[in-house]
């Protein structure tokens, strides 16, 4: 039984999300929901508009909250709930000056994420794009020893960059495949949750030399912002798999260009880019060892329906004063 909220609170959502979250905020005596419901965003102007003197904010990853956006929600606003694990996209500095708490809505997409990231790599390093397009274009003309050969799990490296809640998932899943070593690289060394994987501990350039997949699954923040360079990719075998899930502008996407037309590296698959969405005529789409995909790593309808309910959670806790499910220290 979820309690009303107490004084009438009035809550901006961002986007269309899914029927059990707004049922969670519809439920809640007293929250006055104003909801941008389309499957486009917000445009800008209308989220300055919408977010006026609410109490309450529902936003979106691809929402940016920043100050204009605070300025205009005024005073009023006492919680900003994201329908995301990540919170790159909010002014945090400013958000916490003005007191104003934050949910999030970590877990509860880890499995999801985990299972995207996997797919992704064994799509991008045994190149099933290209060789599903073969089978359309008539490229398939008889069984050919040498055609359409990727690389393999067995007997691996692999690198992850983040051995958070997702990079650990990547690598329960991973490790059935006959991985052979793990590494790791992060902010500081997680022995607790390296044990599992007997993941080593390494700085960035050796989990560059030495992986041949490299899998990308840590936040974006000033220090990993623009990580995988053009030195990073240069330290990269020939033969390995670069795999981002994380956030795009960890990534600088000229570099990996050059790494991945010359040879530098085998092949990437992101499902992270920047900007989102990449323009149709961006270079990276031009080719073949790169597979793109548009940011669906948490897209299960379970996933989506439980981050919608969690965040609808989150909001009503805050506005009522209580501890939220997911709240982001700040
Ligand atoms: C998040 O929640 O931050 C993810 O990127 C969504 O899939």
């Amino acid at each position: 039984m979820r309690r009303a909220v107490s004084r009438a609170m009035a809550v901006f959502v961002t986007r269309r999300i899914s029927a059990e979250g707004l049922r969670v905020l519809a439920e809640a005596g007293g929250c006055r929901v104003q909801q941008w419901d389309s499957e486009e965003p917000v445009p800008r102007a209308q989220l300055l508009a919408g977010v006026s003197g609410k109490q309450g904010l529902l936003c979106l990853l691809s929402d940016r909250i920043d100050r204009e956006v605070l300025d205009a929600a005024g005073p009023s606003l006492k919680v900003i709930s994201t329908m995301s694990v990540g919170f790159d996209h909010l002014a945090l500095d400013e958000i916490k000056k003005r007191g104003i708490r934050v949910g999030y809505t970590p877990d509860v997409l880890t499995d999801a994420t985990a299972e995207l990231s996997v797919a992704l790599l064994l799509a991008t390093c045994r190149r099933l794009p290209e060789a599903v397009e073969q089978v359309k274009n008539g490229g398939w003309t008889t069984w050919k020893p040498l055609w359409m050969c990727g690389y393999g799990l067995s007997d691996s490296t692999v690198g992850i960059i983040g051995l958070g809640r997702i990079g650990q998932a990547v690598a329960r899943r991973l490790k059935p495949f006959g991985v052979k070593n793990f590494l790791y690289t992060g902010s500081r060394p997680k022995p607790e949750s390296a044990a599992e994987f007997q993941a080593e501990f390494v700085p960035l350039t050796r989990l560059a030399e030495e992986s041949d997949f490299v899998v990308v699954t840590c936040a974006l923040t000033p220090d990993t912002q623009g990580m995988c360079n053009k030195d990073f990719f240069s330290r990269m075998k020939k033969t390995s798999v670069f795999i981002n899930t994380s956030r795009g502008a960890v990534v600088n996407q000229e570099d990996l260009y050059d790494a991945l037309v010359s040879g530098q590296i085998a092949a990437a698959g992101l499902d992270v880019t920047t900007p989102e969405p990449l323009p149709t005529d961006h270079p990276l789409l031009s080719l073949k060892n790169c597979v793109i995909l548009p940011h669906v790593g948490s897209a299960t309808y379970a996933t989506r329906t439980t981050m919608s309910v969690l965040a609808a959670d989150n909001l009503l806790a805050g506005l009522r004063g209580e501890r939220m499910p997911h709240e982001l220290l700040l």
